[in-house]
Formats: C-alpha cells, sequence, structure tokens
C-alpha cells in the first residue's frame, strides 16, 4: 500500500487491517525524527490545520499540535470556551463558520458520540476524530497498536488484557475494534456495572475477577474511571474501586512475567493504578505511548493531506 485510501479518520471502524499497518508504518519513521536534535520537516507548508477541541485534552490536543508544526503546518486552536459556542452556536453552524476559512485539515474531539462524522459530513477537508463521547478515540488505539508492535515485536498472538471502566471508554472502543483485527487475543476485565451490554464485546471474553481476567497477559492496559460520563447512581456505588480493581505489583504477578502495563492517560493514580507501577521504567510504557502518539499523529496529518500538496 503507497496511499491511505480514506478521505478521513473517524474511527478504526472502517478500516482494514492494511490500512492499519499502513499508518503503523508511516509512524516509525516519525519516532526516530522527533529524537533527533532538529525536528522540522515542511511538507505540510502552507497547509492550514485547525484543532477543535469541545473536551478537554493535554496528550492529544498537544501532540496534535506539535505533530503539524514539526510538519510545517500552520496550526491554528479553536478556544471553544471563549467561542461562540458559549453564546449558543451548534457543532454543526461552527464546523460550517470553520470551513468557510479553509482549513486543510481539522482534528475534532467533542463529547457527543458521532460528533466527528456528522462533522465530516459538511467539511470541504479531511477530519480526524480525536475522540467523541463513548464512540471511538483511533489515533489513541493506533498508537497503543505501535507501542505494542515496538515493545513486544508483534501483535499478532499477543493476550491484552483492557481493564477498568470499559463502558465509558472509547479507547477500549476503538481498541476492541483494532487489535483483533491484527490477531491479538483481546479480554475485558472490570466490574459488571461498567462492562457495556451492547454486542460490543460480543465474541470477547469478560472478567469480572481481576486476577483471573489478566492471567497470562503479555500487556496490561488500565483504563481511567470516567466518573464525568458516570450516571451518580452509579459512580457512588463503585465503592472502592482500587481494592478490588486497581493495578497493583501484587495483581500484576498474575500476568506474563514481562507483562507490559500501559495506560492512555490521564491517570487516576491510586485507583485504577498504583503509582510504583504505573512509573516503572522496565514494565510501564505510558511515557512511551505520549512519545509514540506525536510520530502516529504525525503519520495520520502527512497521508491524509497527500493529495492536497
Ligand atoms: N489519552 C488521551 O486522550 O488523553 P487526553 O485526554 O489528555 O488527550
Amino acid at each position: 500500500m503507497t496511499a491511505f485510501p480514506h478521505r478521513h479518520l473517524l474511527g478504526i471502524e472502517g478500516l482494514s487491517a492494511d490500512d492499519i499497518r499502513f499508518l503503523l508504518d508511516e509512524a516509525e519513521q516519525w519516532i526516530a525524527f522527533n529524537r533527533g536534535r532538529r525536528k522540522q520537516d515542511d511538507r505540510l507548508a502552507g497547509l492550514t490545520q485547525v484543532n477543535a477541541f469541545f473536551e478537554n485534552s493535554t496528550r492529544t490536543l498537544f501532540s496534535f499540535e506539535i505533530a503539524g508544526k514539526r510538519l510545517g503546518a500552520q496550526v491554528a486552536n479553536f478556544h471553544v470556551a471563549a467561542s461562540s459556542v458559549k453564546k449558543g452556536e451548534s457543532l454543526i453552524d461552527t464546523a460550517l463558520t470553520l470551513n468557510a476559512m479553509r482549513p486543510d485539515i481539522l482534528v475534532i474531539r467533542h463529547e457527543q458520540d458521532g460528533a466527528a462524522r456528522d462533522v465530516a459530513a459538511v467539511m470541504d477537508c479531511p477530519v480526524i476524530n480525536a475522540g467523541d463521547g463513548r464512540g471511538e478515540h483511533p489515533t489513541q488505539a493506533l498508537l497503543d497498536a505501535l507501542t505494542m508492535r515496538r515493545r513486544k515485536g508483534r501483535i499478532e498472538g499477543l493476550k491484552v488484557a483492557i481493564c477498568g471502566d470499559i463502558l465509558n471508554s472509547r479507547v477500549a472502543r476503538s481498541n476492541l475494534k483494532l487489535l483483533p483485527m491484527l490477531g491479538a487475543e483481546v479480554r475485558v476485565v472490570g466490574p459488571e456495572m461498567l462492562l457495556p451490554k451492547d454486542g460490543r464485546l460480543d465474541g470477547i471474553p469478560a472478567f469480572t475477577d481481576f486476577n483471573e481476567g489478566i492471567a497470562g497477559a503479555d500487556v496490561v492496559m488500565m483504563l481511567r474511571i470516567q466518573r464525568e460520563r458516570m450516571e451518580e447512581a452509579v459512580a457512588g456505588s463503585l465503592g472502592d474501586f482500587h481494592a478490588l480493581y486497581g493495578l497493583t505489583w501484587e495483581r500484576l504477578r498474575h500476568a506474563a512475567p514481562d507483562a507490559l502495563v500501559m495506560h492512555p492517560g490521564p491517570m487516576n493514580r491510586g485507583v485504577e493504578i498504583e503509582s510504583s507501577v504505573a512509573d516503572d521504567p522496565e514494565r510501564s510504557a505510558i511515557t512511551e505511548q505520549v512519545e509514540n502518539g506525536v510520530a502516529l499523529r504525525m503519520a495520520c496529518l502527512d497521508v491524509l493531506t497527500r493529495d492536497r500538496r
């Protein structure tokens, strides 16, 4: 494959295994580039990248901004808090307004499922979904796969346990699509009330016992408890989540001896993960996920704008 055959990147849904491998392969070059002293390429020179984040973000927003700038794009961040969204302007009217300013690529995060798809329908440029509600977070799943491939040398055959708040996680949703496509054996682990019942887990083993769920896992991916997306009653009945579902050294012994620990961030330290596990340089890949995220997003910006250059 020499070109990415899609106009937008709205989800893992709709991508093939070859599309995914293509993006991961493209990202590799940027990891080496980003470790160099001079981090400036000009392939996006003259193009305008708009980042419109309607929900807070550190990793995704900042890495897209850095990625675009390192590729030479003019990067403009749309500040929702200071925008006419606060006067009641709708998402689609906002999108049409941004579109009229002729961006070459739009990166959007929004609290509504399907927002990126709705916006893409009215834009004349490629759109990247940087997270839509409980929908998808495709660049996170791609950077997770890149991190696993680099650390483990493969994805096929890896036993991956995705643990915690599966129900509210767009990261889980995207990973549950991507990882089986590349041949990983995926299972989910969490309290019954945080496991989706909408068919998303069809064919995916689900465990409510943490130690049983991570037994023999090559990768233990912890997720943030997303209280902001839970009904109050659910959040209130979670009890001492850490006691039952927090990743500790003691629990990690149930996974494979060299199991890799991952977390998309932001972490609730002492809730879903113990600090000393998260910070362990041998076992934890959390900061590598962030580093690989810049490279992966450079690859996405590059391949989606090739026909505009
Ligand atoms: N993983 C992730 O999406 O982090 P941010 O919310 O900080 O972008």
